[in-house]
C-alpha cells in the first residue's frame, strides 16, 4: 500500500524480559524530530481521523494493542499493533484512524517534524479532493 509498511526491530528477548533498540540511522526511514505517546484511551474511543501533507511517522505499540486503519483515498487496510518489536510506517497523504485501544495500552509515535497543525488534513472530503489527482496519476496504492 502506498506509503504504508510494517518495520521489524531487533528484539533481544533471550534473557529476562525483552529489550528493543531503535536506531535513527537505519531502523527508521527518516530523521526523528519528535516523539510522542498516547495513553489512557477508552476502549470505545477513536483517535486520528486525519492525514498529513508532509509528515512521516512510525507508530509503535509499547504495551497492549491498538488497531490502525490506513486509507489511501479509498483503499483501506487494518493493522493490529500488539508487539513492541515492530512499528507501522505511515508516510504523507495517508488517512489514518486508531481504535480498539486495549486497557493500559501505550502507543508511541516517532515523527519526522515538530508539531505543525498546518500539516494536518482533518476533513476526509478535503483529503479525497487533495489526493484525487495524485492517485489518479498512477501512484501505487
Ligand atoms: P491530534 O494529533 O489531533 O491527536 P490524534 O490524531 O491522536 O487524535 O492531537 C491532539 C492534541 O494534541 C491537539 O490539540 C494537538 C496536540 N498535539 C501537540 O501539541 N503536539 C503533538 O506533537 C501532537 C501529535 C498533538
Amino acid at each position: 500500500m502506498y506509503n504504508v509498511g510494517m518495520i521489524k526491530f531487533k528484539k533481544n528477548d533471550a534473557g529476562v524480559g525483552a529489550l528493543v533498540a531503535i536506531e535513527g540511522q537505519g531502523d527508521i526511514p527518516f530523521s526523528i524530530a519528535r516523539v510522542y505517546y498516547i495513553t489512557g484511551v477508552p476502549q470505545d474511543a477513536k483517535r486520528g481521523a486525519h492525514a498529513h501533507r508532509k509528515l512521516h511517522q512510525v507508530l509503535i505499540c509499547l504495551n497492549g494493542s491498538v488497531t490502525i486503519k490506513v486509507d489511501n483515498a479509498g483503499q483501506q487496510q487494518e493493522f493490529l499493533l500488539d508487539d513492541p518489536g515492530e512499528g507501522l510506517y505511515i508516510g504523507p497523504k495517508v488517512w489514518r484512524e486508531m481504535y480498539n485501544f486495549s486497557p493500559e495500552s501505550v502507543l508511541m509515535v516517532l515523527a519526522s517534524a515538530t508539531y505543525d497543525e498546518l500539516d494536518y488534513i482533518r476533513d476526509y472530503h478535503t483529503y479525497l479532493q487533495d489526493t484525487r489527482g495524485f492517485f489518479d496519476k498512477g501512484e501505487t496504492r
